[in-house]
């Protein structure tokens, strides 16, 4: 099982070879995942991107979530994923299908790995857009905030990554409204207006 998670660390990230072995750690992908423990919604608490001009926008994201959601298959699952932007929520959504720990969304040009993380009710989703043209790094949880340790666990695999400092969220930053589900005008890149408060 470790060898494995060192062969497809090696594989997948030559950079790697020259991080200390702490690095190669703290970045393992998650090994099987349990898909009743995704269901539900996460907000996001931080997040780091390899494209330093798009860390800008992370950081003016008022807030984000990802929920997920089974009710076909183990394999079938609903990815749909908010964020609030100048008091606007743009949602999108998708169906997909996780193999081991990863999942491919929007015509497979993201793949996503879930990577470890110590934290229990976090996610951490890494995407992979266009085969490494870019990196997006996102730490998902239950709770709007984290303990600073947690906090800087996942500072310290950005640094791994060589990524910008991380965007923390504002808890105080309302989530968007739950979608419906059922709602067929609720494809990709939908735009509803927020509630102003
Ligand atoms: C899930 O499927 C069952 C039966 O197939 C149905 O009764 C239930 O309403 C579905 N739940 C959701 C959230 O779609
Ligand atoms: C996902 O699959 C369901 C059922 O097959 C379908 O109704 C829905 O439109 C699909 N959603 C997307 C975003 O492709
Ligand atoms: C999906 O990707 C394929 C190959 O990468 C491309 O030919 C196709 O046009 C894409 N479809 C959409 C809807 O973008
Ligand atoms: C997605 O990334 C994972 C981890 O790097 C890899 O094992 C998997 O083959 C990739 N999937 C696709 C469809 O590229």
């Amino acid at each position: 099982m470790l060898l494995l998670c060192a062969i497809a660390l090696l594989c997948s990230m030559p950079v790697s070879l020259s991080a200390p072995l702490a690095c190669e750690d703290l970045l393992r992908p998650l090994g099987q995942l349990d898909p009743r423990h995704l269901e539900g919604r996460w907000a996001m608490v931080a997040g780091s991107l390899s494209h330093p001009p798009f860390m800008e926008r992370l950081r003016s994201r008022e807030s984000a979530t990802a929920s997920f959601s089974s009710n076909t298959s183990e394999t079938s699952i609903s990815f749909r994923r908010s964020m609030r932007l100048d008091d606007e929520c743009h949602y999108a959504s998708y169906n997909i299908s996780v193999e081991g720990s990863s999942f491919t969304f929007d015509n497979r040009s993201i793949n996503t790995t879930f990577t470890h993380t110590s934290c229990r009710d976090c996610i951490l989703l890494s995407f992979d857009v266009e085969s490494g043209k870019r990196q997006h790094f996102y730490l998902f949880s239950r709770r709007r905030q984290l303990e600073q340790e947690e906090i800087e666990e996942f500072t310290a695999q950005v640094e791994c990554l060589k990524m910008p400092p991380p965007a923390v969220m504002d808890p105080t930053k309302e989530l968007c409204p739950d979608e419906t589900a059922s709602d067929p005008a609720a494809r990709n890149e939908e735009k509803t207006k927020g509630q102003r408060s």
